[in-house]
């Protein structure tokens, strides 16, 4: 027998079935007036508090690498991104992602994060990063789909005492997923052969 079901979860129901008829729209940042959507998706879904300064870091030094998704005017997800100079690499990192709930589940994350990875190859990335907790099965395995591996095991990471597994994507991969590869294909001139083996990278000690 079903149980009854709350009103939040009803109201989530309804956005879902909403959803199937219309599109979502992606948008990269385009301004102040973006700040307060971002801020309120990352802090209601992240366990990792960000003051103002960290937001403002991120989208004023690299407004192209950050992406939002709207669905009838009303932001449903975004990523959060960096490049720059790392130990003699040019490497991308992903510093936030987040979709609400009702939204998940239907590529957004997918998409947001490739249009970001695309601006990083684009842009000369050798490669991408990012830390996420060891118990985010969700984030893992869309990583793991896109062909990030793990690189390490951060101890006690985060705030909240959780470890991390910090993620690579290496340029261009045999592991890409298909809406990455197009891109990779035509960055031959970007290919690296200092790559760390695979080996290495997914065991976890
Ligand atoms: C992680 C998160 C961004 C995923 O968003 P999403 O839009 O649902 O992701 P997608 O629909 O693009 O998922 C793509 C793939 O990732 C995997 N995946 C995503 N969420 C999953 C979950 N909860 N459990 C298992 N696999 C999951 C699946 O393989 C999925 O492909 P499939 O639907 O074809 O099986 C979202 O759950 C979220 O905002 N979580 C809270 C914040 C967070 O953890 N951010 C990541 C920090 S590193």
């Amino acid at each position: 027998m079903e149980t009854k079901k709350t009103e939040e979860e009803v109201e989530e129901i309804k956005e879902a079935v909403k959803l199937e008829a219309s599109e979502i729209e992606y948008v990269s940042y385009g301004g102040e007036h973006h700040l307060p959507l971002i801020m309120a998706l990352v802090d209601s879904e992240l366990s990792e508090p960000y003051s103002i300064f960290t937001y403002r870091y991120f989208v004023y030094l690299w407004p192209q690498l950050s992406f939002l998704a709207f669905h009838r005017g009303k932001c449903v997800g975004t990523v959060v991104c960096k490049m720059g100079e790392h130990r003699n690499t040019f490497r991308g990192y992903i510093a936030m992602l987040v979709v609400i709930k009702p939204y998940r589940g239907r590529g957004i994350a997918t998409e947001l994060v490739t249009r970001s990875i695309q601006v990083m190859m684009e842009s000369g990335c050798e490669e991408v990063t990012l830390e996420a907790e060891v118990t985010n099965k969700g984030a893992l395995a869309l990583y793991g789909r896109l062909g990030f591996v793990r690189a390490k095991r951060l101890f006690r990471y985060y705030l909240n005492g959780v470890d991390a597994f910090r993620l690579k994507l290496l340029f261009p991969s045999p592991l890409l997923h298909p809406s990455l590869a197009t891109v990779a294909d035509k960055d031959d001139g970007n290919w690296h052969n200092d790559h760390i083996p695979i080996e290495e990278c997914s065991e976890v000690h």
